[in-house]
């Protein structure tokens, strides 16, 4: 099973030994007394929320006790997500005395307090924890109840005799709350609040690692030195692999090469893996990196393409000069000079708009700027005019990538397709209207074709609504690619393609009308 829609943890969680051995540590510490900090830091999608909830789940049990609020869960942020955070912690703490939930019910105030005043463990609180509890879902917010608030968890623990991990997930986004008329700066608040608590340790994440490395090691941060830094990085290779081989059913099994092959391209984000999974685990056909990725990837509607879309407005928006940074990155890492100069822009523009690409860009030691993300830049590369010839150039031989260069130079676009909706064909070439199905042959001419896989072929143009020729490159010859005419082939003992099928002008020939869908006819006709 591949999973893609949500954290993953339990049998499916791989990989991040140490990084769980970190987390566990924390929650050592804090059942010790002396609770450390954690920020966990790495891109979107690289499994900082997963690590974390499987890190809770193997530490369950006993008086620890886990809670998890995301930043994003209610759009726009607000300092109301201090009062949602103690309602959760409410629901951890008192919950399973109380079989049902308050955060539910603190939309409806009275049946709140009704709820509460029938669990035990609440009326032996402290009255004035009690008070701050049944105020919560109605007191206003501002300074002085934010703090109450916050100091929820920490007076509950010690009353209950518990230990808290608060878990704050996006946690840039509370950096920019807006004010209203009197701001609230939500960080220092923070800080105030937790750096007095024993009983609770807080775990910040985020995508944001530009922004989150500053908040945790700037000397002006109200957070300097409270957390130490976990980051969280791509699988390496040999965990990608066993992403990839043990996440399918042995039927549709994923053979070891072919994963290998998915690290070198994609590199090593298990959501990216786990979609290409999904992908290459689907249908009845043999598992095919090409049809995969041209399905997930290499398609405007794939599931990864839709996510690097939507990266790509985030990071670059109407911004054309930046549209062009990503784009010169994605052909090679370059120094800033060779930016500036792909660009058209001043070395010093140039360093501004990298320096605006933030995380997406990396700056090597050896000076060289990158993109961070490799199939974000295959991604970038296949967007670009004529780049849908760069699956071809990634995953095919040396024959389909010549004719697949041919056809982009003649403003074809290119897919690959799985065998259900390719059929005989290699290719489909795509330009205005035209449909066109493109056999590659590795032989010299004339070619030939038993008369079974000749009909097979022409049936399938038939079915899928193509037209379709075949073309000829041979191995190793720099000999120009031939596309050539299916209506201009040989029958006799099977079926044969020789230099009068040759197609002199391919787009003129679809222009044409071209041959009857591709019917061999038993006379040869004229060459078009
Ligand atoms: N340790 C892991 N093992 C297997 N798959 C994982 C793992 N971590 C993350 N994933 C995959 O990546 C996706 C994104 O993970 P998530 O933890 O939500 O990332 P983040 O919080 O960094 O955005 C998950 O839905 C899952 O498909
Ligand atoms: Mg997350």
């Amino acid at each position: 099973m591949f999973t893609t829609s949500v954290p993953v943890t339990g049998p499916g969680f791989l990989d991040r030994r140490d990084e769980l051995q970190r987390v566990a540590d924390a929650f050592e510490r804090l059942r010790a007394g002396s609770p450390q900090w954690i920020a966990i830091l790495g891109p979107r999608k690289i499994g900082k929320t997963s690590l974390l909830l499987e890190a809770a789940r193997r530490a369950r049990g006993g008086a620890l006790r886990f809670v998890a609020i995301d930043a994003f869960e209610v759009l726009p942020v607000s300092l109301e997500i201090v009062r949602s955070y103690a309602l959760k912690v409410l629901d951890v703490v008192l919950g399973p005395d109380l079989a049902t939930s308050l955060e539910a019910l603190a939309a409806r105030p009275a049946d709140y307090r009704a709820a509460l005043l029938q669990s035990p463990v609440f009326s032996a609180l402290p009255a004035e924890v009690r008070s701050t509890v049944i105020e919560l879902p109605e007191a206003p917010v501002e300074p002085a109840t934010l703090r109450r608030w916050l100091d929820l968890p920490e007076r509950l623990c010690h009353a209950l005799d518990l230990h808290l991990v608060a878990a704050w997930d996006e946690f840039q986004e509370l950096l920019a709350i807006p004010g209203g008329r009197r701001p609230i700066d939500l960080p220092p608040l923070l800080r105030s609040a937790w750096q007095h608590h024993q009983r609770v340790a807080y775990v910040i994440s985020g995508s944001a690692r530009t922004t989150l490395t500053e908040l945790v090691t700037a000397r002006h941060s109200p957070f300097f030195q409270h957390f130490a830094v976990l980051d969280v990085g791509p699988f390496p290779r040999e965990e990608s692999v066993r992403l990839l081989t043990g996440g399918a059913e042995p039927a549709r099994a994923i053979p070891v090469n072919l994963a290998e092959r998915a690290h070198e391209l994609l590199g090593g984000n298990p959501f990216y893996l786990q979609v290409l999974g999904e992908a290459l685990a689907a249908g009845n056909e043999e598992p095919s990196l090409k049809a995969a990725l041209g399905e997930t990837l290499f398609s405007r509607t794939g599931r990864l393409a839709l996510y690097f879309e939507n990266e790509y407005q985030r990071l670059v928006g109407r911004a054309t000069t930046l549209a062009a940074t990503l784009q010169s990155l994605a052909v090679a890492p370059r120094r800033l000079t060779e930016i500036a100069t792909a660009i058209g822009a001043s070395s010093g523009s140039a360093a501004q708009y990298v320096d605006r690409l933030g995380d997406a860009v990396v700056h090597g030691e050896d000076g060289l700027y990158s993109l961070a993300d490799p199939a974000f830049g295959l991604w970038l590369r296949w967007r670009e005019p004529g780049g849908t010839v760069v699956p071809m150039k990634l995953l095919g031989d040396e024959a389909e990538r010549r004719v697949a260069e041919e056809l982009a130079r003649m403003g074809f676009e290119l897919v690959y397709q799985s065998r259900a909706s390719r059929g005989a064909f290699d290719l489909l070439a795509i330009r205005g209207t035209h449909q066109l199905g493109i056999q590659v042959k590795r032989s010299a001419l004339p070619l030939r074709f038993d008369t079974a896989s000749w009909n097979r072929m022409a049936a399938d143009a038939e079915r899928l609504g193509w037209r379709f020729v075949v073309a000829a490159q041979p191995p190793g010859e720099r000999e120009p690619v031939l596309f050539l005419d299916p209506a201009a082939a040989r029958r006799s003992r099977g079926v044969s393609l020789d230099h009068e099928a040759a197609i002199p002008n391919l787009l003129a020939w679809l222009g044409e009308g071209g041959p009857a869908r591709g019917r061999p006819r038993k006379r040869r006709l004229s060459a078009r």
